[in-house]
């Protein structure tokens, strides 16, 4: 991450289009462990953590704040419609995993704990910058076969397998595109604030079925 990357994002943006009306904190990439915790070094661990805290809590919070700067000069006192909601806001959203709601694989340990500190950023974002009329959410997608993960999942098929087990939609691996209606709703609603949605299919919904015949 380029030191001042989301403060020269924001500067470009405004320069380009004359304002900043959303934000869609999108990019990164995951660190997945390819042998057992037991079998890395403490440096190794202590690495890859830094990494994945850095690409996305930090890069996000960051980001979100340079965002928010600007908003708040359009959107800190556009007043209310007529259902007394303001008449506009500024919309941010980031996008978590199922592994931030569901951190039960140990080769995503650094990559869930950094997608589900990025929770505790957006809630804390959404309460400090919900009076100045800017939103702040999140979507948590499920496994899609993109460049990443497709790479991992080939080389790991047993993981794949367990993954389409049990996921409780099918397919269990999604298109991409399946994020965009929720997305959609995210940046153009004006009262949701704080939440997360999950289109995981169901992965972080851990239930065991005793009966198999539905
Ligand atoms: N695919 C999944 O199964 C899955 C599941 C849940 C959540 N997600 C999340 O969805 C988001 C998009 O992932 P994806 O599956 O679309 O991955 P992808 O196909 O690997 O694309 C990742 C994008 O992020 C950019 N990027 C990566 N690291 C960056 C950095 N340090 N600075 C700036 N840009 C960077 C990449 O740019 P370059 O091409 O230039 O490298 C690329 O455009 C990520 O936040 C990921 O964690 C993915």
């Amino acid at each position: 991450m380029e030191k001042d990357a989301g403060r020269v994002m924001v500067e470009k943006t405004v320069a380009g289009f004359g304002r900043l009306d959303f934000v869609i904190a999108n990019a990164g990439f995951a660190i997945r462990y390819e042998k057992p915790l037991f079998s890395m070094t403490s440096e190794e661990i202590a690495e890859t953590m830094l990494t994945q805290f850095k690409v996305f809590p930090v890069a996000f919070t960051t980001l979100a704040v340079e965002a928010s700067k600007e908003m708040s000069k359009r959107y800190g006192s556009v007043g209310v419609n007529e259902a007394g909601h303001p008449r506009e806001t500024g919309s941010i959203v980031v996008t978590l995993s199922e592994a931030a709601l569901c951190p039960l694989r140990d080769d995503l340990l650094a990559y869930a704990s950094a997608k589900l500190a990025c929770v505790s950023v957006l809630r804390t974002l959404s309460a400090t910058f919900g009076p100045l009329n800017i939103r702040v959410n999140g979507i948590a997608p499920g496994f899609a076969n993109t460049a990443g993960p497709k790479k991992f999942y080939d080389r790991f098929p047993e993981i794949k397998s367990e993954i389409e087990k049990r996921n409780h939609l099918k397919p269990p691996f999604m298109h991409p595109g399946a994020v965009v209606p929720a997305v959609m709703y995210l940046l153009t609603d004006n009262y949701v604030t704080g939440e997360v949605i999950a289109l995981d299919g169901g992965y972080n919904i851990n239930m065991v079925s005793y009966f198999q015949n539905y």
